[in-house]
């Protein structure tokens, strides 16, 4: 009965562990969501990445958190695009056009523009306006958290397993010494009977 509490508790401490390990973020954005909560206030370089298509490529971006909003000034390598929505095409006139952003120009004639970023690491929806085409094209983009200075990103989304799991390493440790105590004491009496 013993040794299976021992057995039990071994499997339950391998398992925390194994949950405590970092959760690889994926260049498909496969990792936990980061929002800005969890991303110190600034402006930094951010890698950003489309998933769906090579035609839309952002070849620069800057993010720009503050306290629980976060936005990014992109820089496309196409200059076809004259307008980003952040959202799905199809939404992307219903509103006032107020969350549209249309393009300025760079210093070396690319085009720029400013939209609100939800999370990083993880896909989200932003639909490009074809000045050609007069169209809305869909794409989802990664903006990927791993790319900023050390120390930004405050805290992970699994930060509070650490704790838990060594919280029930101590309560293993100390439950397989109370069993194995008892064991001893009970060989004791035993033996003087
Ligand atoms: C269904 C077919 C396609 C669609 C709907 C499509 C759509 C687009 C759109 C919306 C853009 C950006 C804005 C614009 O110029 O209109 C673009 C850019 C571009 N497309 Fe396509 N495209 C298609 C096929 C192709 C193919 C077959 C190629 C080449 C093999 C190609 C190469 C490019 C390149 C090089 C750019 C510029 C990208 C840049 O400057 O970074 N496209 N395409």
């Amino acid at each position: 009965m013993k040794m299976r509490l021992c057995g039990i508790l071994s499997v339950l401490l391998a398992v925390l562990c194994a949950s405590a390990l970092p959760v690889p973020v994926s260049a498909a954005g496969g990792g936990r969501p980061v929002y800005a909560a969890d991303v110190a206030n600034g402006t930094y370089e951010i890698e950003a990445e489309t998933l769906n298509s090579s035609m839309f490529r952002i070849v620069a971006c800057t993010l720009t958190v503050t306290d629980e909003s976060m936005s990014a000034h992109v820089t496309l390598s196409a200059k076809g695009f004259g307008k980003l929505f952040a959202g799905h095409g199809v939404d992307a006139d219903n509103g006032d056009g107020s969350e549209i952003s249309v393009f300025s120009e760079d210093g070396e004639g690319r085009h720029t523009f400013d939209i609100p970023v939800s999370a990083l690491d993880t896909p989200i929806p932003v639909a490009g306006w074809s000045i050609k085409r007069e169209k809305w094209y869909d794409y989802d983009v990664v903006f990927h958290a791993d790319s900023l200075p050390d120390g930004v990103v405050a805290k992970s989304g699994n930060s509070w397993i650490l704790p838990c799991a060594a919280g029930c390493t101590a309560a293993a440790v100390i439950a397989v010494f109370a069993v194995r105590g008892s064991r001893r004491r009970k060989k004791k009496q035993g033996d003087t009977a």
